[in-house]
């Protein structure tokens, strides 16, 4: 983990509406608040809804929480008629930090391709959003043993045309689609074996310090009781959290990891 600072994100997917986000995010800062929260030793993000974001960023700021927070999706474009869609400038100016790209729910049932999320990417990085990239691949991949070279061409089709320099800024999260959701968490073996071969990817397309600077992390039923053993591995730098996220006692606990027993 040499010199990157843990990552916990918590994806909110389409659940609680920005009245809910208030609960969960006051409640989320008293649990972190209570245990002594060191933002140094774990970023804690939440990532709700389009439509929480104004309220999430009026409770963060107002009361200057140690939370950071961002948004689950961006249009590639700059503005214009792409009606549904948010550009990057009216999440900066909503004080996003990060976004997520690719996720698979995306690639799934709104057919994003490889190019669409670099495209997505790019976009995030030309406004200063760092954006978390998702890569991971189904039961069948799986099964057929081809998870390794199935996530390395993902990362190689969403990181075309990002300079070195972008590494430092920029998260990959490992999320094998079957262990999304299904209570299936991969072992950390199995992370690890993923997440080490996406360093090595970095590494390769371009130079040892940028696969030193980009954080990557696991996601797939993330829960208090496997982040440790998840976190003990030396390619997982965090994790994007679904389910137990929308839990702020858990979430809380999951993001001071370094406090739980093994
Ligand atoms: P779960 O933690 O609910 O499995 O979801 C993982 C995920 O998709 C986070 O983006």
């Amino acid at each position: 983990m040499a010199g990157r600072v843990p990552l916990m994100a918590g994806n909110w997917k389409m659940n609680l509406s920005h009245i809910d986000a208030l609960g969960c995010l006051q409640k989320l800062a008293w649990t972190l608040a209570d245990h002594h929260y060191d933002a140094a030793r774990s970023e804690c993000v939440v990532l709700p809804p389009f439509t929480d974001l104004r309220t999430v960023q009026t409770l963060v700021e107002g009361d200057r929480l140690p939370i950071r927070y961002g948004a689950q999706d961006v249009s590639p474009h700059d503005d214009g008629a792409y009606t549904g869609d948010i550009s990057a400038d009216m999440l900066v100016k909503l004080g996003c930090t990060y976004v997520v790209v690719g996720h698979s729910e995306r690639r799934q049932y709104h057919g994003e391709t490889d190019e669409i999320v670099n495209a997505k990417a790019r976009r995030c990085l030309a406004k200063n959003l760092v954006p978390i990239i998702c890569v991971g691949e189904g039961l069948d991949v799986r099964k057929a043993g081809d998870q390794v070279a199935y996530t390395v061409a993902q990362v190689r089709g969403a990181l075309a045309q990002i300079p070195a320099s972008a590494m430092a800024d920029l998260v990959i999260a490992y999320e094998p689609v079957w262990a999304i959701g299904t209570g299936e968490v991969a072992t950390p073996e199995d992370a690890q074996e993923v997440c080490g071969a996406i360093r090595a990817t970095v590494a390769e397309l371009y130079d040892a310090p940028a696969s030193e600077a980009v954080r990557i992390l696991y996601g797939g039923s993330v829960k208090a009781g496997n982040i440790v053993a998840l976190m003990a591995k030396p390619d997982i730098d965090g994790a994007l959290v679904g389910g137990a996220s929308l839990n702020p006692e858990e979430f809380a606990m999951i993001t001071r990891y370094y406090d739980l027993p093994m």
